[in-house]
């Protein structure tokens, strides 16, 4: 039996990879710590309430006391790191939140577990590298592969933003342009920075956006669903035209998976759906779909109002997921004509009851 620490699971992607993650491998424990901010929700983990396999801890993950006694009591062998600030908006208009807790709370818990998993005095550094070191070896001789795991789980908006041709490879330079994506990616050199400097075994996966089930309801995706149900304005910033390559939550819940497992010590990966649409194109999609579902006197297009943009708002998303695919042999399942299908009709269920 392993225990791992998975933080953020009562969020959108993390509620999604829990279930799929415990029914796929009986060999784990899963403690979710999860601060339950507004973003959290447990509803969205109803179903494991009484798993035996999962634990849930309401707890910050800045909270180095609350960090350490898990690691201690649960004998924490691995990590998958998903909690998170998460939305660009919010990091606009209020920023200091995202650097407390994507950049220290990233902070606390990879010093926790580089601390945990490799220093003296605690039992588990003993346990796991007794006999793969003497006293007298220094870090670097580990063989890394023989460590826990810290998977940190990060976004392709580091990258900064894309004229209209290119794609974010893991060798594109980081150059964040929002208050969210500049606190991602100093958690990301955070990461990067045990690996290279002690020996942490870790790896970063970069991902695209993601859509499907259990997004909280201030996202895009959500938001068009819900207004358009309800008559009011679908509000679009900007032109419409800013582009995001889409992926469906459980195909990235996969690629964690598979990079968790079997991906190369200190790698990243870009994780991406070459699903590339305009703002403007997910709306008229969605409004389509609704139309034939749920048809109307007028169609729901017509509830689409452009706002004044996002300050600083990035044009063009784009990932290269060569390296997962051709490593790893991950492939997404689902385009977004299949997933955004699945996902409205989850929505359907939620909205109307
Ligand atoms: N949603 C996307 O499209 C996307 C794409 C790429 C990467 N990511 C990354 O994936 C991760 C998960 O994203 P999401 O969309 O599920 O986010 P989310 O906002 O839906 O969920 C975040 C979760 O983290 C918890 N949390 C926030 N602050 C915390 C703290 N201090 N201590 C403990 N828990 C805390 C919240 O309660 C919530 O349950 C994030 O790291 C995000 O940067 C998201």
């Amino acid at each position: 039996m392993k225990n791992i620490l998975v933080t953020g699971c009562a969020g959108f992607i993390g509620s999604n990879f829990v279930p799929y993650f415990l029914e796929k491998y009986q060999e784990y424990t899963i403690v979710n710590l999860d601060l339950l901010t507004y973003a959290g929700n447990l509803e969205n983990l109803q179903e494991l309430e009484k798993h035996p396999r999962y634990k849930f801890i309401q707890g910050n993950i800045c909270n180095r006391e609350l960090v350490e006694f898990i690691f201690t009591e649960y004998n924490i062998s691995g990590v998958i790191h998903f909690a998170a600030e998460s939305h660009v908006d919010n990091s606009i208009k209020n920023p200091g939140i995202f650097i407390e807790t994507n950049v220290n709370g990233t902070f606390t818990l990879i010093d926790v577990a580089y601390k945990f998993w490799m220093e003296k005095p605690f039992k588990y550094r003993d346990r796991y590298l007794n006999g793969m070191m003497n006293e007298k070896e220094d870090h670097s001789k580990l063989e890394k592969a023989t460590l826990p795991r810290f998977h940190h789980i990060s976004t392709d908006e580091v990258y900064g933003t894309l004229g209209d041709t290119g794609f974010f490879t893991e060798k594109t330079p980081y150059a964040p342009n929002s208050p969210y994506s500049a606190s991602k990616a100093s958690s990301d050199m955070i990461v990067r920075s045990y690996q290279e400097t002690y020996g942490l075994n870790s790896v970063i996966t970069n991902c695209s956006n993601n859509y499907g089930p259990k997004q909280h309801h201030e996202k895009l995706i959500p938001t068009i669903i819900r207004n358009a149900l309800s008559g009011n304005s679908i509000p679009i910033y900007g032109d419409g035209k800013n582009i995001r390559d889409w992926l469906y939550v459980l195909d990235h819940c996969k690629g964690i998976d598979l990079v968790y497992h079997t991906g190369k010590n200190s790698e990243v990966y870009n994780i991406g759906g070459r699903n590339e649409r305009t703002n403007l194109q997910i709306v008229d999609r969605i409004c389509t779909i609704l139309d034939e579902k749920i048809p109307k006197d007028k169609s729901y297009k017509e509830l689409i109002t452009f706002v004044e943009d996002r300050a600083g708002h990035d044009r063009r998303y784009a990932i290269d997921a060569t390296k997962i695919e051709n490593k790893l042999g991950w492939k997404a399942d689902e385009d977004f004509d299949s997933g955004i299908v699945k996902t409205i009709e989850y929505y359907l269920k939620k909205y109307i009851k």
